[in-house]
């Protein structure tokens, strides 16, 4: 709990997520009780170059699949901690995500919306097989500035096949 609570309110993130608030553990436990409900997938991410204390590999982040299973669509989610960011991490993880929505729980699209300030998610979404689809304008604060967001998605024909180094979802 304590490296959710560090990795939802660093600075970055809450930049990213176009928050200006901490988050409590209260509130924290709570979006992640309704993360965790119904068939959403939540998964840690672990860079499986590094160890952890228990000298298993190092989780760097986490990413969510909030399903919509009328529709077989779902909104994607991911966060990394500081100790994940600006290794490359985000695409792999991305399309491992993308994978578990296509092939396991049988997702037809899965959108996400970004921040236009946010060049390393935005070209990490592209890696992983996500397309630009719109903006919603001016609809969004970066660091207090007003910022349009882009909305993009994958479908299951849109995944890319060249992998680097693979980061472990669980
Ligand atoms: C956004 C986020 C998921 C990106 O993940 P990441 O693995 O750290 O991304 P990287 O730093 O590896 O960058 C991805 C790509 O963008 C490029 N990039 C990063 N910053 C860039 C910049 N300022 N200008 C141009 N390219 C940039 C990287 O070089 C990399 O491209 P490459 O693979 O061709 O080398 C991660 O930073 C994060 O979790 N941030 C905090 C929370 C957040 O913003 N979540 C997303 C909300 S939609």
């Amino acid at each position: 709990m304590d490296v959710y609570l560090r990795w939802t309110n660093d600075p970055v993130t809450m930049r990213g997520n176009g928050r200006t608030e901490l988050e409590d553990r209260e509130a924290l436990r709570t979006g992640l009780d309704v993360m965790l409900s119904g068939e959403n997938r939540h998964v840690t991410i672990y860079d499986p170059a590094r160890r952890d204390h228990g000298a298993g590999p190092l989780p760097v982040g986490t990413a969510t699949l909030s399903i919509d299973r009328p529709v077989a669509a779902a909104e994607y989610l991911i966060t990394l901690g500081e100790e994940g960011r600006g290794r490359g991490l985000a695409a792999p993880a991305t399309r491992l995500v993308l994978d578990v929505g296509f092939e396991d729980e049988g997702l037809e699209n899965v959108y996400l919306t970004v921040l236009e300030p946010n060049v390393a998610g935005i070209r990490a979404y592209k890696q992983a097989g996500f397309r630009l689809i719109g903006h919603r304008r001016r609809s969004a604060l970066w660091a207090g500035r007003r910022v349009d967001e882009i909305l993009m998605d994958a479908i299951p024909t849109s995944r890319t096949s060249g992998r680097g180094r693979q980061p472990v979802a669980t």
